[in-house]
């Protein structure tokens, strides 16, 4: 009998998810036999049982469009949102991949997707993951399905910030996702020839920013593009949190102890997105006039580059052939330019950060580019 697969797409949405999508359609279908099944909105469409047929022409015509076909959603399947609560319907969605007759189950998303692969293969699902991250802070794989394209985005939009930046003798401060990992604006930065990239794995110190910004100044470059990742913090706010996590270690203990903790992530969560008050600083310190452009959702908006396109159809492809020798457990990740499947386990709930010795670092410095360190 053909096999049956299901798909879906979990997390923010990204560019190259058709591509994703169409790849798993059409392997499955041209060079297995196998019958392809969509649930829409991530795994709410999968709990709330909600399917759309990629069956017949809807694979085609997908390839360069951005978003996705199929919806998506934040919603983990072992803490959804029902009825006003917070439940495990991992057993819910079980049942519909069972209803379906289901032999495998392709999700495409990000670092909680891949948690969420997991719960459903301990649940004896046979899963397949696909890594999608405009950030690229998915473990076990070198580039997620969205980086290209964002990466793409984030250079011009720099390129086009150093003309007006320029003329006009100003500063800009470019603000960039990437709560956590820096990779995307430390390669924006790099390849857009940016004066200072401050990403959340250096906190910056705001004086040796504008030091920087300063010294160009004295050399007659009357202009600078700082860019600035959503989750780079200054010294003084890490120092802050971590002095605050040990009075609290010292302090409480038990529940108190872990609500505290639990706030102060909340809190330090919520300090991102800071780029207009380190304009204000700068604009302080060096007494220029300084803007700032925030590029949020254009990142992740329109279709997807050739690299992305590329990417999501390899690792679309090879899920299929994974599904057909029956490999499960594993996300589709690619791994020095070649494509591997790397055990759940050893990526779900972790992030790939810039590491302090990564040749983007080391090359960025060698420029002349400042980290704000
Ligand atoms: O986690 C990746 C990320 O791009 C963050 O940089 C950003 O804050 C977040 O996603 C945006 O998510 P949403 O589209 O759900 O607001």
């Amino acid at each position: 009998m053909a096999k049956r697969i299901g798909i879906l797409t979990a997390g923010s949405d990204c560019p190259g998810l058709n591509a994703a999508i169409r790849a798993v359609g059409k392997t499955a279908r041209n060079s297995y036999g196998m019958q392809i099944l969509g649930f829409q909105d991530g795994f709410q469409g999968l709990v709330q049982d909600r399917t759309v047929s990629l069956e017949g022409a809807s694979l085609s015509g997908i390839l360069a469009g951005g978003g996705t076909i199929l919806g998506t959603s934040r919603d983990q399947p072992h803490r959804m949102v029902e009825k006003g609560q917070v439940q495990d319907m991992l057993d819910t969605a079980v049942a519909n991949i069972k209803k379906h007759r289901l032999d495998a189950l392709v999700c495409i998303g990000g670092r909680e997707t891949q948690q969420s692969a997991l719960h459903l293969m301990q649940k004896g699902i046979n899963v397949i993951s696909l890594p999608k991250a405009i950030d690229n802070i998915i473990a076990g794989t070198d580039l997620t399905i969205g980086f290209s394209t964002a990466l793409d985005i984030a250079t011009e939009a720099i390129d086009r910030l150093h003309s007006t930046a320029y003329s006009n003798h100003r500063v800009i401060l470019v603000e960039i996702l990437g709560r956590e990992a820096g990779w995307l604006t430390l390669g924006a930065g790099i390849a857009g020839g940016a004066d200072v990239i401050a990403i959340p794995e250096i906190p910056y110190d705001a004086q040796k920013i504008a030091d920087a910004v300063l010294a160009r100044n004295h050399e007659g470059k009357k202009y600078s593009i700082i860019a600035v990742a959503e989750g780079a913090l200054a010294k003084e706010t890490v120092s802050f949190f971590e002095h605050s996590r040990k009075v609290n270690e010292s302090l409480r203990s038990g529940d108190e102890k872990e609500k505290v903790e639990e706030t102060l992530d909340q809190i330090e969560d919520r300090l991102t997105g800071n780029a207009i008050q380190l304009a204000y600083r700068i604009e302080h310190l060096t007494g220029l006039e300084t803007r700032v452009t925030i590029l949020g959702h254009l990142l992740r908006g329109g279709g997807p580059s050739s690299a992305d396109r590329i990417l999501a159809t390899q690792l679309g492809t090879a899920s299929v052939r994974l599904v057909n020798e029956g490999h499960f457990g594993v996300m589709v990740a690619s791994v020095s330019g070649s494509i591997q499947a790397v055990t759940l386990e050893k990526v779900a709930g972790l992030s790939k950060l810039v590491p302090a010795d990564h040749t983007w670092i080391d090359c960025a410095r060698r420029v002349g580019t400042s980290l704000g360190d």
